[in-house]
């Protein structure tokens, strides 16, 4: 089938060597680097910011696939695009003027992602969906890794691959949260292009990284 982008969530790596756990994936096979940024506000738990960011853009030259959890989110953006984000994903649960915030990323060079919770239809993005190079369908409600897929979701993939095609898009669906080799191929079918796994990809350590990539391409 189409290619599946694998992007490996280091919100599940040794926090103390992250450079090396980046290097890591990306000889594995990883096709993008999925970061997790939380504020402590729009979710209950504590990330990484721009700083972290910076340091970690020479360990590769995939991209940094940045889903940011915060709110407010214009006032940062400069700093995630000038860290290295190539993707920023934001939630327009976030704040009253997402469309805002969707031109603000574009304008300065990146490609724009908008991130919806399970309980958010897609509804939500209807007016701003053309603009966008990307929707993350969050599978479990965002703050923490290792939790269970919500099998719900899946319905909301097809229901975005449906409105993706109907209107001749080329916006790529992503899936985050409790992503397994187990339901990887249900969200493929669904419609999803693109996949985040953290706690499915380090598990068991650096030996494992590459078939634990390749065991999620389904
Ligand atoms: C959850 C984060 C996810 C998380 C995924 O708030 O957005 O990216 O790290 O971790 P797993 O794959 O373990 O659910
Ligand atoms: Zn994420």
């Amino acid at each position: 089938g189409a290619p599946v982008y694998i992007s490996p969530s280091i919100l599940s790596a040794d926090f103390a060597r992250l450079g090396d756990e980046v290097r890591a994936i990306d000889a594995a096979g990883a096709d993008w680097i999925h970061i997790d940024v939380m504020d402590g506000h729009f979710v209950p738990n504590l990330t990484i910011g721009p700083g972290v960011i910076k340091a970690l853009r020479p360990h590769s030259d995939k991209p940094f696939d940045v889903h940011l959890m915060i709110t407010p989110v214009d006032p940062y953006i400069d700093a995630f695009i000038e860290a290295g984000a190539n993707i920023i994903t934001a939630h327009p649960e976030a704040g009253p003027h997402f469309h805002r915030t969707v031109q603000a990323i574009k304008a300065r060079g990146a490609k724009a992602g908008a991130a919806l919770n399970p309980s958010s239809s897609p509804d939500m993005i209807d007016y701003v969906l053309d603009e966008l190079d990307l929707v993350l369908v969050m599978s479990v409600n965002p703050g923490f890794g290792g939790q269970s897929f919500i099998d719900s979701q899946l319905r909301k993939i097809e229901t975005l691959r449906e409105q993706v095609e109907r209107r001749g898009l080329s916006t790529i669906i992503e899936v985050d949260g409790g992503v397994t080799p187990g339901n990887a191929s249900a969200c493929i079918n669904a419609g999803a292009s693109a996949l985040v796994a953290g706690s499915a990809v380090f598990r068991g350590g650096p030996d494992l990284y590459r078939q634990n990539i390749q065991a999620l391409r389904g």
